[in-house]
């Protein structure tokens, strides 16, 4: 297992890429759970997608046991979200893709998706309240979306911007 880098804005190219389907959970895929698990917990993060450690494959792990609590990793492969509640809440979302932004985005409030687990099971899950809006966040991130696409035009520019302009002067 190690700490991989982190992929931040304004490194769109790679963010921007719909990730592909693992053929199955394999030894490899474990491998990258494990590396994506100790990104998320040395970050510190609740949620990452192998796309943010530049791995296009359709991989993401969660966990939302606070500090101090036993570990509760969830490992899920190439997710399917196969409903979604009428009834929309929204969160203060944060990515570590873009590091030191916050924004409220709405989103359905209850999902079921349909992944496989670490061990290649076929699994669903009913999720509710954070547990609903962190996998949204993350199956956007393997379709390519970043949660500011979900904010206004305004905001997003304005962050995109930012982004852009630190980036250049990290290079001078
Ligand atoms: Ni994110």
């Amino acid at each position: 297992m190690s700490v991989r880098n982190i992929i931040t804005l304004p490194d769109e190219k790679i963010l921007r890429q719909v990730s592909k389907p693992v053929s199955s959970v394999d030894a490899h895929a474990r491998a990258v759970f494990d590396d994506m698990l100790e990104t998320m917990y040395d970050a510190p993060g609740i949620g990452l997608a192998a796309i943010q450690i530049g791995v296009a494959q359709r991989l993401l792990v969660v966990d939302l046991s606070k500090e101090g609590e036993p570990k509760k990793p969830l490992f899920v492969a190439n997710p399917e979200i196969i409903w979604a509640s009428d009834d929309i809440s929204d969160y203060e979302e944060g990515c570590l893709s873009i590091p030191d932004f916050y924004e409220m985005v709405d989103r359905p409030k209850e999902i079921k998706m349909r992944y496989l687990d670490r061990h290649g099971e076929a699994m669903e899950l009913h999720a509710g309240g954070l547990m609903a809006t962190c996998l949204q966040h993350e199956i956007d991130h393997l379709n390519g979306v970043l949660f500011i696409d979900h904010i206004s035009k305004l905001k997003r520019d304005r962050v995109v911007k930012k982004f852009l302009k630190a980036d250049k002067l990290g290079k001078l």
